[in-house]
């Protein structure tokens, strides 16, 4: 349909897979799923969060890629679609959008410190430098005006170029190369960190029966953070599906884009752990964790520079294909409702995101938005937009979700959305009991705690 080709589909199905899994696995695998891993104490934790996958993030998931299917519209046209006009569900393509804004823009900046600690490790700076050093470094980063916005600013420019390329000639294109590549030096880590005398501590810390740590705090930890790397309620998933053919099976690709989210999870812990366990460093070191732990490791090691840039470099492409979903759900929504052309959406979108991203940027060293806000309100700039997303908008963007197609979306167009085109429409039943009742139940836990009543 001209219709659809004028908006963009994806070249085959694979495609959507890897630009999928693309949006899930970023930062939230490789930087954060490790370290609250870590302060977690490991084994009972990890146990939860893949039970969270599963029962809530999966289904929420589905729903979200033939939502968009169906529609073929972005967050905001596709619930204004399958409801009604001025419906109150509308609300929920706005809060998807907003979100795409507000996580992006300080996203961006953890990606800035992987693209320079990416240029320290090629260019040397980082070799044969002391624990106490390295740990200088990141401190460093962190509290330079400079550096933030002068990598914060690189890498929306990057983002932005791919988006501007559309679906398939930018996102789809980047993902099948990025993806295949992120994952070859993921195992080529692998292959260093098993050799390590740490392995074997970080195995058991990772799939043992550890529940020393494990605390209500955690588990909602667990479920929250389901969300963040699974890409789920703010409509990213739902857009990416609203380029899938209208044959293709939504349920076997949620599957497969869960499967691969967690095994990257899992992976970056059986890379890091290691080397922590090995220098005596603890899991539990919080956000600098990959930036110490890394180049403490394999600065003294011979061939340690060529790693430690294969890794960054690997965090960086995690990071990229992460920020492009999120750019291209505030994209879309100006191409599919304002009928804005590509380009200009992009451009000016990405604009916006970076401007936003600057207090972020300047959490570290500004009075402002870092430590005077901090002893004013509890939190900095960065953390504040991290609290506000991960805390309050993906949750209930995810409930209203799994509540709309659960109880308001027509039956009929329901049952026969989730048939089309898959293998497994036995899953059918269960997957609506978990939309109508684990989900929300699940979601309300996450707002108690939030507001201080658990
Ligand atoms: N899933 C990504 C990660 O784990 C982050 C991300 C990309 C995201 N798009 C999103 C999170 C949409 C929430 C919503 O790093």
């Amino acid at each position: 349909m001209a219709q659809e080709a004028a908006r963009g589909q994806w070249h085959s199905r694979l495609g959507f897979v890897l630009a999928a899994a693309g949006s899930a696995v970023g930062l939230g695998n490789i930087w954060k799923f490790p370290y609250i891993t870590g302060e977690s104490g490991g084994g009972f934790f990890v146990l939860i969060y893949l039970a969270c996958v599963l029962l809530v993030g999966l289904p929420i998931m589905t729903a979200e890629i033939i939502l968009g299917r169906a529609a073929q519209r972005s967050p905001v046209g596709a619930f204004r679609t399958l409801s009604r006009r001025g419906s109150p569900w509308v609300a929920t393509g706005w809060l998807g959008v907003v979100a795409a804004f507000v996580i992006l823009s300080y996203y961006s900046v953890v990606a800035g410190w992987a693209l320079h600690y990416t240029w320290l490790s090629i260019s040397g700076a980082l070799a044969g430098m002391s624990t106490e050093q390295v740990g200088e470094t990141f401190g460093a980063v962190y509290s330079s005006p400079r550096l933030n916005l002068l990598w914060h600013a690189v890498f929306m420019a990057i983002t932005i170029g791919v988006v501007w390329a559309g679906v398939q000639r930018g996102i789809e294109r980047w993902a099948r190369v990025l993806m295949p590549a992120m994952f070859l030096a993921l195992l080529a880590m692998l292959v260093y960190g098993v050799q390590l005398p740490g392995f074997g501590r970080a195995l058991d810390f990772v799939f043992g029966a550890h529940s020393e740590k494990l605390t209500a705090a955690s588990i909602l930890e667990a479920l929250g953070h389901s969300f963040f790397t699974l890409s789920l309620g703010m409509g990213a998933m739902l857009t990416y599906g609203s380029y899938f053919e209208r044959e293709g099976d939504a349920v076997k690709a949620s599957i497969a884009i869960g499967v691969l989210d967690s095994v990257v999870a899992l992976l970056a812990c059986m890379v890091l752990f290691p080397i922590t366990f090995s220098h005596g460093m603890e899991p539990a070191a919080g956000p600098g964790l990959v930036f110490k732990g890394v180049p403490m490791a394999l600065g003294e090691l011979p061939g340690g520079q060529l790693l430690s840039s294969v890794f960054f470099l690997l965090l960086v492409f995690a990071a990229l294909t992460s920020a492009i979903s999120l750019l291209e759900v505030a994209t879309a929504y100006f191409i599919d409702e304002r009928g804005w052309p590509r380009r200009r959406a992009a451009l000016l979108t990405g604009l916006t995101i970076a401007v936003l991203g600057v207090p972020s940027a300047l959490s570290g060293s500004s009075e402002l938005f870092g430590a005077g806000m901090e002893a004013a309100v509890g939190r900095n700039f960065f953390d504040l937009f991290d609290y506000l997303a991960s805390n309050w908008m993906l949750p209930l963007g995810g409930m209203l979700t799994a509540l709309f197609v659960g109880y308001r979306l027509d039956r009929a167009l329901r049952e026969e959305e989730f048939m089309r085109g898959t293998t497994l429409g036995k899953l059918y039943r269960s997957w609506l009991g978990l939309l109508r009742y684990a989900v929300p139940v699940g979601m309300a836990f996450v707002f108690l705690n939030a507001l201080g009543v658990l």
